[in-house]
């Protein structure tokens, strides 16, 4: 959702940025700033510099820089509106209420749609009970997932027929308009031969119902390898797939102490069958901001079951941070010898799940354990090695009261002094501190060879323009009283002078937001613009500051040679042209000249 441009700057105002970075980096103060480590690369001196006056980051090593929302965004690789959502979610700030026009997309209302999709849902079932239609669909249910007919029932699981227009013909009897059909994310509408057509066809279907019992949605899986193995109604009036859980309707009833949250709708379905009735997935999205407050709503403690493969792992150490974001206590399970928690249940049973369940670790204590079952404490060199992986992990947390935590607990597993595994611990820290560096170095040498200027792709053709347009973009960022000057035409500058993109595009923003209502902001540019992107803004914001002459004859005189480089270009355009002309009046002649003779 787009947010309004008063509620960021709300935001960011609410925000304590000396707080929130601190949480990432360990900061000290100097003077009106407070430096650090760089999070984003690695780097022995610190270069990480935060602003707490002016609410902004900027690293001089690595050019990352922007503002509170910019450094989330790095931080939790979230895009620009769930970093905002964090942020209103830490400061307590209620999000704004969609606007009511949201609420009826396309004129048709959301009580309409869940109207049609309770329709729908009934059909999709009459079809999968109906053994002319949907024998493949419950074959599917019972043979390969194993799920009793209780269980297809309860979750009002269906079957839509393998038909181009079946459910559409359904529902325009029962008198929806295709245009309705269309806004509910039942059928499209084909661009080459105008018809309308079912979305979901030859799938098995869940309905996908909110916590009041609203049916909101649909996912369809293929009963096959084909893909896509799941199509997901898009966000409709009625259906927000950042906001919904699955399942949630059972689970918000079942025990208010705890949730599991698993990948997928066939976890949750064989986990409830199974009597864990709490658990609930998110839907074909990762897990947001959004959904973390839904959690906060109604239980305390997640338990993370997600896939057992890297992208599993990676997604849940995700959504770890995320639910601890809104105060969860958060818990991740470690399935041995089974991919997710469905086929785990299969294989091994309620109980054995059960046992895991009340096994789950925190999320420092679950890879701690991954390194210790790797080893035999008892052998001197295992316990060696598996010392050293421990450090290794506890190096990796930033904070250092964090990191004293950890080092007793691992002292206590190892039976080894504190002090020699702190030791350890500093060691493993200038070890990945070095790696990274390598790292660093080895990929900005690679992205100066290959790729040049990644932002401004245009900077190499146009040194001395980019050097002008940087004095003035810099200007701008700072003073007000330019941005005055450039509006009212004082100063004569519009986004034409510009001769790269990107920063003719910097311009432009800047200026239509100090036109705006809300005024320029920093922040702001967070909407139009990607986290690197800001980086490169703040620099030219930073690099102006850091330099004592700012006057008006500096902005001027760099606005002025900026006029005179494309005054010159465009010269070149016409001595081009000319030139051009020029050759083709002699080709014409020569050609005449060859008509003539002939
Ligand atoms: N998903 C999706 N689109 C896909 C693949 C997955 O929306 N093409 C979503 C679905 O919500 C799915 C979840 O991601 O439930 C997890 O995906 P996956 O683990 O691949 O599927 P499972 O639900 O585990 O299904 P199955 O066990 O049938 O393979
Ligand atoms: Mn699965």
């Amino acid at each position: 959702m787009r947010f309004p441009e008063n509620f960021i700057q709300e935001v960011v105002d609410r925000t304590d940025i000396e707080e929130l970075i601190g949480r990432y980096v360990t900061l000290r103060r100097t003077g009106a700033n407070l430096i650090g480590r760089c999070p984003f690369h690695s780097e022995k001196t610190p270069s990480f510099t935060v602003t707490p006056a002016k609410k902004m980051f900027f690293c001089f090593g690595c050019h990352a820089g922007g503002s509170a929302i910019t450094f989330v965004q790095k931080a939790e690789n979230l895009d620009f509106a769930d970093a905002v959502e964090m942020l209103a979610n830490r400061a307590g700030l209620p999000l704004p209420k969609e606007s009511a026009n949201s609420a009826r997309e396309n004129g048709v209302p959301r009580k309409r749609i869940l109207e049609m999709n309770l329709e729908a849902a009934k059909f999709f079932r009459a079809c999968l009970f109906d053994p002319a239609i949907g024998t493949a669909g419950m074959d599917y249910f019972k043979r390969e997932r194993r799920l009793t007919d209780a269980t297809i029932k309860h979750f009002g699981l269906g079957y839509a027929p393998n038909s181009f227009n079946s459910l559409r013909d359904y529902m325009r009897a029962r008198g929806y308009r295709d245009d309705e059909l269309i806004a509910a994310y039942l059928c499209a509408k084909s661009q080459k031969s105008n018809t309308v057509y079912d979305i979901f066809r030859n799938r098995v279907m869940f309905p996908i119902i909110d916590p009041s019992g609203n049916i909101v949605a649909f996912g369809g899986r293929v009963m096959d390898d084909s893909k896509p193995k799941y199509l997901n109604s898009s966000d409709t009036p009625a259906f927000n797939k950042r906001k919904h859980l699955f399942a949630l309707n059972f689970a918000k009833n079942c025990c208010a102490e705890k949730m599991i949250l698993c990948e997928g709708y066939m976890d949750v379905i064989a986990l409830h069958a199974a009597g864990f009735e709490y658990a609930v997935a998110t839907l074909g999205t990762a897990i947001t901001p959004d959904h973390a407050r839904v959690f906060a709503k109604y239980t305390k403690k997640v338990i993370i079951s997600y896939d057992a493969d890297e992208a599993g792992q990676n997604a849940a150490n995700k959504a770890m941070r995320m639910l601890g974001e809104v105060g969860m206590d958060v818990r991740v399970l470690r399935l041995n010898s089974a991919k997710d928690p469905d086929e785990y249940i299969v294989k091994f049973g309620a109980n054995r799940f059960r046992q895991v369940l009340e096994e789950s670790r925190t999320g420092f204590e679950y890879k701690a354990e991954r390194i210790l079952s790797r080893y035999d404490l008892s052998v001197g060199a295992d316990k060696l090695k598996a010392s050293r992986d421990l450090c290794a992990l506890i190096a990796e947390y930033h904070s250092p009261v964090e990191r004293e935590v950890y080092l007793s607990y691992a002292s206590v597993k190892l039976e080894l002094p504190t002090d020699a595994l702190r030791n350890s611990v500093e060691q493993a820290i200038r070890k990945q501190r070095r790696e990274a560096e390598a790292q660093e170095s080895r990929e900005a040498q690679a992205s100066i060879r290959h790729f040049g200027d990644r932002i401004n792709s245009e900077s190499a053709q146009n040194p001395r323009a980019v050097a002008a347009e940087e004095t003035v973009l810099g200007l701008l960022l700072i003073f007000e009283e330019y941005r005055n000057a450039v509006e009212k035409g004082e100063i004569s500058l519009t986004g034409e002078v510009f001769m790269t993109a990107f920063n003719r595009r910097v311009f432009e923003r800047v200026m239509t937001l100090h036109g705006s209502e809300a005024g320029f902001r920093f922040e702001l540019l967070g909407m139009d613009f990607e986290p690197d992107e800001l980086g490169r803004i703040e620099k030219m914001e930073i690099t102006r500051q850091q330099l004592s002459q700012n006057g008006p004859e500096v902005f001027r005189s760099a606005v002025e040679s900026l006029h005179e480089i494309k005054k010159k270009e465009s010269m070149r355009g016409e001595d081009l042209n000319s030139h051009l002309t020029y050759l083709r009046e002699k080709k014409a002649k020569l050609h005449k000249g060859k008509a003539d003779t002939q």
